[in-house]
């Protein structure tokens, strides 16, 4: 199947590891132009020298997304230089820490950068020739209230995006534009919250890993292909829709 993404502009933040770097070289593989987004200029640096080795166009700015200045300076950079946008996928989170100051960091890391981010890249997203689509990165952590959700506020958070983006889907529709979330599961890879836990944290790794009827935790790559798709002209009549990818992880029926 042709997703259509050749010469697609496309904007990732937080694509210098995990699963933003995955979905960004998933992006560039189908042939698509990325601006992406991260931080620590290093890392980002060495993501974007591997989405060039694809042969695409890619424009990497160092930015924090809770900086709403910052925030509009990436996506006005990214528009001007791969001449507009056709797909924007926000991928930070402000993760799911258990400090005093998690709320605050919900609404600074994931919600309002949400909303900033879908209203500064609105205009462009409604230009596209081939019609505009968002993609939210949530988790299954809002779909669910027991280990590894809790009462803390990441999975909150992620469940009020998860609202906002299912109504703006309705509500963008007469502009083209399609808005789809992808929740994943689990997602383990060298480096990320799971690979760390694995190590520091064994009993609670292993208890999770055993609730997941595919007997481990997923990849970054296979988040990536549920994300690119939803992007993709191959998905032209998907909107509203919440992609779960969790390996059977959560046991309810959609
Ligand atoms: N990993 C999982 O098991 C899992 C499961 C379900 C859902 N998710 C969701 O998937 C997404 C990615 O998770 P991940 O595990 O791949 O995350 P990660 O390993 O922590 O990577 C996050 C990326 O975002 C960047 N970033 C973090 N804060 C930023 C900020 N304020 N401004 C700009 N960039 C920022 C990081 O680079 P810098 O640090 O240099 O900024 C990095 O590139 C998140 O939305 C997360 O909630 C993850």
């Amino acid at each position: 199947m042709d997703l259509g993404l050749q010469g697609a502009r496309v904007v990732v933040t937080g694509a210098s590891r995990g699963i933003g770097r995955a979905i960004a070289r998933t992006f560039a593989e189908e042939g698509a132009d990325l601006a992406i987004c991260a931080r620590s200029p290093e890392p980002l640096k060495r993501a974007a020298e591997e989405l060039r080795a694809t042969g695409r166009r890619v424009v990497e700015q160092a930015a924090d997304v809770t900086d709403g200045e910052a925030l509009r300076g990436f996506v006005a950079e990214a528009a001007e230089r791969l001449g507009g946008i056709d797909v924007l996928v926000s991928n930070v989170s402000g993760g799911s820490a258990a400090t005093p100051d998690q709320w605050e960091r919900g609404l600074a890391a994931d919600i309002l950068p949400f909303v900033r981010l879908t209203e500064y890249a609105e205009p462009h997203l409604a230009a596209s020739e081939r019609g505009g689509a968002v993609v939210l990165i949530s988790t299954t952590s809002a779909l669910h209230a027991s280990a590894p959700s809790g009462p803390k506020a990441y999975g909150a958070v992620k469940a009020a995006l998860n609202h906002y983006a299912a109504a703006l889907a309705r509500s963008w529709a007469e502009k083209g534009v399609r808005v789809n979330t992808v929740s994943p599961g689990p997602i383990e890879f060298p480096g990320g919250g799971w690979d760390r836990r694995r190590h520091n944290d064994p009993v609670f790794y292993e208890s999770i890993r055993a609730r997941i009827p595919y007997g481990r935790l997923g990849r970054p790559e296979e988040v990536a292909r549920a994300a690119v798709y939803l992007g993709s002209p191959a998905a032209s009549f998907v909107t509203g829709t919440n992609l779960v990818v969790d390996g059977a992880f959560l046991d309810r029926v959609h």
